[in-house]
């Protein structure tokens, strides 16, 4: 028997107010700490007066200058370090991106301590910047030749060159996609209290341990005196991926006043000061037969990065499986401009790459003449065309089959403009699929069962919304049959298990692994059969000779080396897949949208999508729901009305805050429908879940452009679209 899904366990507390996010935490003496950020984006200041902000009523400290090595720089995260960037502000005179911070100011109350930040003043030398692809001084970079091997080194399978010169169907065409925020509705920033002897940080991030062993790094402490506590995210989606510059500062002035203090962003920090989604150009050329068959595909990706670090590009690994496409080359290339270092946001190459490669595959459907769901169907395969070696699930045919009936696609008319509402509206069906790789990651997992019948799972997660709380309730539930009220959580706190950064889409799926190896030992423990409801736990427990049971479990995704659990306790990134020895993994999905364009006010509206995704089996089925539903509002946002507006004069965005940064709202949003094909990939985890947050939103965006392009017959290759584009 099934059992019923699970509520979100902690949907009440949520709801009610009771979950404490960083910024609620008031604790005695606490003292506030206010950013000020440098009004250029490159260059050096040369003077900094504190002076005014010194004399401001309330103001006990302005840090503008850090004492030498009184703070290092944690490095950054994707060159195996610990921050979002090397850059470490407050430590010289140079001025890396508009927003940089140049002060903090320490103060009894929140409003003297903004005006003490208000009144820092500075002076500058500007040099000339470059903040967009395209501008002059921007450098750029084969990746390549600045990645280690192994990361970028772009996608080279038969030859694409000469398959493409010798197809009977070309489509080529270029796609640019916009810079991005996450503007999770948590900004971010911590309280810390830094003791005697103990750092203790509260703050909303996907990376416990990071934070943990780089404010080690950067204070030169031992990390095994620093408590991270970070229970509950209110959205991270990439943003809170790693350290920040300004937890350091916290620490160092609670250290120096002996009080705890809180440092928060702004909204305008949220988007000048951290990390966005950068902006890429896709140049994609198909070559395929008469029917449709895709024979050769070449991508070509520039994507902003900064000056100071590498934001991987990888793009073309998603685009050179999506299909079975024999000959492909895939190439990357970063440009290095004067911002803030981008970074991870939900789908970060997919949702991009998706756009260029579903808007292109639709291109070629309406040159060969053929239905854009057929021609998907053609072109899919059971092998992974780059590696040679089968996946381990796909399911993509039946996402679109079934996509296609749920939405009623064979009643959709296939020339350009021929739907329209009586009044003159145009309707647009379009489609477009997706996928994204299924990676694992390594995990510690403690189970503690009590006499009181209660159990306590410790393990390495970050609650940011996604639902990875009612995930292991549910798992727990589901497999020892005990009520839902004696399963006590102890994640995101580095004070329990080691916090592998939660991203990727591999939480659940390396989690559960975890939490099901620890059952099956708890089991074994507590002399119990393997499977089947347990009954009271607490009797269990006292019937064996100890006061509480512990057990744990380290697990390791597919084919992964014991040392990933070494680099697991050092606050390290173990990510596994989605190639694996024997198999590669992916999670799929078909998107059908119609959308509604007023004839003369050129109002365009989203009115209906149907998503049907094959992510394995699914965990929990109240979340996953959710998470996808969330997915498409995202994908609905970013080929409509998100982007950041770049300020050519003094860097930065010119849109930065919630009121001017668009994002949908309920009344932009369509009836969402949604389907799971829920076979479970038994080849990747023993629970045969895929990955599922982010794949929900790659191939919307594309959907939404090809579903305009079949309300208007005209072509959008660059996000977003927006009624200036239509008129
Ligand atoms: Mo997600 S962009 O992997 O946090």
């Amino acid at each position: 028997m099934t059992p019923a899904p699970l509520a979100r366990v902690d949907a009440r507390a949520k709801v009610t107010g009771s979950v404490k996010y960083a910024a609620d935490r008031v604790p005695d003496g606490l003292l506030y700490a206010v950013l000020t950020c440098a009004s250029i984006p490159r260059g050096r200041v040369i003077a900094v007066d504190t002076s005014a902000a010194e004399a401001q009523p309330g103001v006990l400290m302005v840090l503008s200058r850090l004492e030498a090595d009184e703070v290092q720089s944690a490095g950054y995260l994707m060159a195996g370090r610990f921050g979002m960037t090397s850059v470490q502000p407050l430590s010289d005179d140079r001025i890396s991106y508009r927003g940089q911070p140049i002060a903090v100011v320490v103060g009894q109350t929140l409003h003297e301590t903004v005006e003490g930040a208000r009144l820092v003043a500075a002076r500058y030398e500007s040099e000339p910047a470059a903040l967009r692809l395209g501008d002059e001084g921007a450098e750029t970079v084969d990746q390549a030749d600045v990645l280690p091997p192994g990361m970028g080194d772009g996608v080279d399978i038969g030859d694409a060159q000469r398959a493409l010169a010798d197809a009977d169907v070309l489509v080529a065409a270029d796609y640019i996609l916009p810079p991005q925020s996450p503007a999770p509705m948590e900004p971010i920033g911590c309280v810390v209290d830094w003791t005697a002897d103990r750092l203790v940080v509260h703050e909303g991030t996907q990376n416990a341990s990071a934070l943990r062993h780089g404010l080690a790094q950067q204070l030169g402490i031992d990390p095994d005196t620093i408590d991270i506590r970070s229970p509950f995210l209110g959205g991270g989606f990439g943003n809170k991926i790693a350290l920040g510059a300004h937890t350091a500062w916290a620490a160092v002035a609670s250290r120096r006043l002996g009080r705890p203090v809180k440092l928060i962003l702004t909204r305008s920090q949220m988007f000048l000061a951290t990390s966005a989604r950068p902006e890429s150009h896709h140049r994609i050329r198909l070559g395929a037969t008469r029917a449709g068959r895709i024979v050769a595909a070449t991508h070509d990706v520039d994507q902003q990065t900064s000056r100071a670090d590498n934001y991987p590009a990888d793009y073309v690994s998603y685009s050179s499986r999506m299909y079975g496409i024999e000959n492909f080359r895939g190439h990357e290339r970063l440009v290095r401009t004067d911002v803030h270092t981008p970074g991870f946001m939900r789908a970060p190459w997919e949702h991009p790459a998706s756009f260029a490669l579903e808007t292109a595959v639709d291109e070629l459907a309406y040159a060969c003449g053929l239905d854009p769901v057929q021609l998907r169907l053609m072109n899919d395969t059971a092998t992974d065309p780059v590696t040679g070696r089968p996946f381990s699930s796909r399911h993509l045919s039946e996402c679109l089959t079934r996509g296609s009936q749920m939405f009623d696609w064979n009643k959709r008319s296939p020339e350009p403009g021929a739907m329209r509402a009586s009044d003159g509206t145009h309707i647009g069906w379009g489609m477009a699929a997706g996928a994204y790789g299924s990676p694992t990651v390594a995990a510690v997992t403690h189970l503690r069962a009590g006499p009181d019948g209660r159990l306590t799972v410790s393990t390495g997660a970050h609650e940011m919304g996604q639902g990875i709380r009612t995930v292991i309730t549910e798992a727990v539930v589901n497999d020892l049959g005990i009520p839902l009220e004696c399963v006590v959580l102890d994640i995101g706190d580095t004070r329990g298990a080691p916090q592998h950064i939660t991203a990727g889409s591999w939480g659940t799926v390396s989690v559960l692994r975890g939490v099901h190896e620890a059952l099956a030992a708890l089991r074994v423990r507590l002399h119990l059969p393997p499977a089947g409801p347990v009954g009271d736990l607490g009797q269990r427990v006292a019937a064996s000779s100890s006061t509480a049971v512990h057990v744990r479990a380290e697990t390791r995704g597919p084919g992964q080396p014991a040392e990933a659990i070494t680099r697991l306790y050092q606050g390290g990134l173990t990510k596994q897949g989605p190639v694996y020895p024997e198999f590669t993994s992916y999670s799929y999905v078909a998107h059908f949208v119609e959308v509604h364009l007023t004839p003369l006010t050129r109002q365009l509206r989203v009115v209906r999508t149907v998503s049907v995704l094959d992510c394995g089996r699914v965990a929990s089925p109240v979340t996953a729901a959710s998470q996808v539903r969330g997915a498409v509002v995202w994908g609905l946002g970013a080929a409509l009305q998100e982007i950041c507006e770049v300020d050519p004069r003094f860097g930065g965005f010119l849109n930065d805050d919630l009121a001017a940064y668009s994002v949908p709202v309920n009344a932009d949003l369509p009836s969402i429908e949604l389907s799971f094909i829920g076979v479970p990939d038994l080849a990747l985890s023993p629970s045969g879940i895929k990955s599922l947050g982010e794949v929900g939103m790659v191939g919307l965006a594309a959907a939404i452009g090809n579903a305009v392009f079949h309300a208007t017959g005209r072509r959008h290759r660059k996000l977003p679209i927006r009624t200036d584009d239509l008129l």
